[in-house]
This record gives C-alpha cells, structure tokens and sequence, in this order.
C-alpha cells in the first residue's frame, strides 16, 4: 500500500497496553495509527508505530487539532482509568476520565464527521447480575457492575449507543474478559504500576522478586473453589480491534460484542501453569474473597464469531503464560516485576 495513502486511526490511550498491541496490529494491516495519549500510564517508548500526539481526553482542542492534523476518520478509544479498587475510593475522577473524558471525544467525533468508533469496554459491565454461577454471559447478560470502574464502562457505552442513534455514528463496543501476556516479538507488554492482574503477580511471586501470590477466595461454588476467568492473549484482541474498525456497519449501528475465549481457567490452574513455566511454584497463600467479585467471568464468544468473523487463535493458557514470562523476564519499558526502583508510578488522573 502507498504509504502516504495509509488511513490514519486515532488511538486514545495507545501509549497503554492494549492499545499499544492494536496500533501494532493496525499498522500490520496498512493502517496508520495516530497514537493519543496523556501518558498517565502509558510509556513513549510504547508508541512504535506511528505519529504521538500527547495529549488528554478531555481536551477538545487537541483532540479536534489531531483528527485535523492527522486527517482521521475512525477512531479506537482506550483511554481510561482501569484499576477497580482505586475507582471505589476515587469514583469522581473514574467519571470524569472515563465518562467525561468519552463525552468530549464524542462530541469532537460528531464536529469532525469520523464515522466509526471502537470502544474498550469490559465484562464488568455484567458483575454477577441473575445469571447462574456457571453461566457463560452473552451480550444481552443483565448488566450489574461491580464497582464504580464497571459504571464508568457502562455509561460509557450509554453515551456511544445514543450519540450513534442521534448522528449516524457506528461503534462497536468490545467487552474485554482478562487481557493477559504480551506481543511475542517481546518489544510490548504489560507495564501497569500497579499491577492488579494475576499473571504478572504470579510470575513476579515465582521469579521470587515479587509479593507472595494472595489468591481471592477458595470457597466459590466453581469446581476447585477459586475464580474462572477467560484469559485472552492481548494479540488476539488487538486482532479483534482491526475487524471491529473494519467490519461493514450501518449507519448508526452498535454493536456490543465481547472479546473472550469462551473457556474459563480457574485462578489454581493459573497458579499452577505459572509455575510449570517458571520451573517451580508460585508462593502463595489464601485470602478472603473480595468484595464484588463474581465466582466465573466466562465469555460466550459466539457474536464476535459471526459479526466480526473473530475467535482467539493465541490464547491457549501455556502459550499465554510464555509469552508473558517472555515480557517480564526481560521487559522493553517499566522494570517488569524484578524490582521497583526503576518503576514509574502511575498518576490516577491529570
Ligand atoms: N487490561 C484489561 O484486562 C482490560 C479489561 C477490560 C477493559 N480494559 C480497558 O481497556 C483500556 C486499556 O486498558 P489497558 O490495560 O491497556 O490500560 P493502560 O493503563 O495500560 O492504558 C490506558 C492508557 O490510557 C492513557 N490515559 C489515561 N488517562 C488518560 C487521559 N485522561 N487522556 C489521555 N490518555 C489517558 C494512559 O496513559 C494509558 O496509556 C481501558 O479503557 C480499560 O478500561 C482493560
């Protein structure tokens, strides 16, 4: 493809780890990804790909000035707040990062005529609600977050779903399960300060530089009595991204559409899979559950099969525990999980 011809995608928040992994996935496309990003807790050295623009959701000049200046016509929205526990004792600024900060990219969107829109949702718009314990959770699961984190995806989506009625905008929403392990060229990872997922704590407990693993609850009616989740490779849903933004919609269309593998692992067979890659166990003890968090959190994938002709290809649990041992032994930005000295702290807002 002509190289000046490459269409530009604005990334808010690409500097992050999801995002970074999708504008290497545009770029492998023939996209140009525009990478926007106030680097609250994304890294420079993140963004590989294409143009940096730093600059903050909520700013409608520098948002207008980049599609301008960028001529963009589609957009894939990360930026956020994510981590849960920080959103129940500072819920305002979740607000306003999250849901004020999708209000003013909107409202940029719609002066700026971009059509098409893919956002970063997540399961905890669904929380438990009144599925069963075992359920797998299509879209249409009753939505009951969790937490204020769960809330400010929700609304979120809220806003898009009326913004695309009103204007003729189309979005899809992808509701990730759990984002894990890392790019395989070992020049991207997961670099979150802190670090709240459960593979990085693991291999960092492991490796013996990191906390003792706590497992949350061992008392849940799931068959070992710990949490199932749905482990997606950050790969995979990267891929998942370019087909939502390439996927032929109508006019005013939204599409919610979650990103998972269908296959629930339980947090023992992690801990465990972390430390046959390892070659010795995860130190660890249990914790009381905490408060909030559902017994299973299992995708059914099916829509992103038949709207987006998507399934995860890289997700078995091994290959994702690999590739992220991979990043963490020997990590390109951040200091992975082997020490805290050379770590940068994440501001919760700016
Ligand atoms: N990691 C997961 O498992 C997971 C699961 C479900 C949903 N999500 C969603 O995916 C998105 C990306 O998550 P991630 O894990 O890559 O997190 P991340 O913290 O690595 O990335 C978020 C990015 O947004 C940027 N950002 C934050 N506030 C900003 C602001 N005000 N203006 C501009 N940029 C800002 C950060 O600097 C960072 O680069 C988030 O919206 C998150 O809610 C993540």
């Amino acid at each position: 493809m002509d190289r000046g011809k490459k269409p530009s995608v604005l990334v808010t928040g690409g500097a992050g780890y999801i995002g970074a992994h999708t504008a290497k996935a545009l770029h492998e496309r023939g996209f140009r990804p525009v990478v926007y990003d106030n680097l609250n807790s994304g890294f420079r050295e993140a963004v590989r790909w294409g143009p940096f623009v730093h600059g903050d959701i909520r700013d409608p000049v520098a948002l207008g000035e980049a599609i301008e200046a960028h001529g963009v016509k589609s957009v894939i929205h990360f930026a956020g707040l994510i981590e849960v526990g920080r959103s129940v004792t500072h819920p305002d600024l979740f607000w306003d990062v999250n849901v004020s900060g999708t209000t003013t990219l909107l409202t940029v969107l719609r002066e700026r005529a971009v059509g098409r829109l893919v956002f970063s949702s997540s399961a905890a718009v669904y929380g438990q609600g009144a599925r069963g314990a075992l359920e797998t959770i299509a879209e249409t699961a009753e939505k009951a977050p969790a937490s204020p984190y769960g809330d400010t995806k929700l609304a979120a989506e809220w806003l898009i779903q009326a913004q695309c009625r009103a204007y003729g905008l189309s979005a899809v929403a992808l509701r990730y399960f759990n984002a894990a392990a890392a790019d395989p060229s070992g020049v991207i990872g997961e670099a979150h300060e802190p670090e709240t997922h459960l593979i990085p704590l693991a291999i960092a407990a492991a490796i013996g530089d990191g906390r003792p693993l706590t497992v949350f609850g061992r008392d849940f009616e799931t068959p070992d009595g710990t949490c199932l989740r749905d482990y997606i490779h950050v790969s995979d849903l990267a891929a998942a991204h370019v087909a939502a933004l390439e996927v032929d919609l109508a006019a005013g269309a939204f599409e919610p559409v979650n990103v998972g593998t269908g296959e629930g692992r339980s947090v023992s067979e992690v801990v465990e899979a972390v430390g046959r890659a390892v070659g010795r166990p995860v130190p660890h003890s249990v914790g009381a559950r905490r408060a909030g968090d559902p017994p299973s959190l299992v995708a059914d994938p099916r829509r992103a099969q038949d709207l987006l002709g998507w399934s995860a290809q890289r997700s078995a649990l091994e290959d994702i525990v690999a590739d992220a041992l991979r990043w963490e032994r020997n990590p390109a930005y951040g200091s992975g999980l082997r020490g805290s000295a050379g770590r940068r702290k994440s501001k919760l807002t700016l």
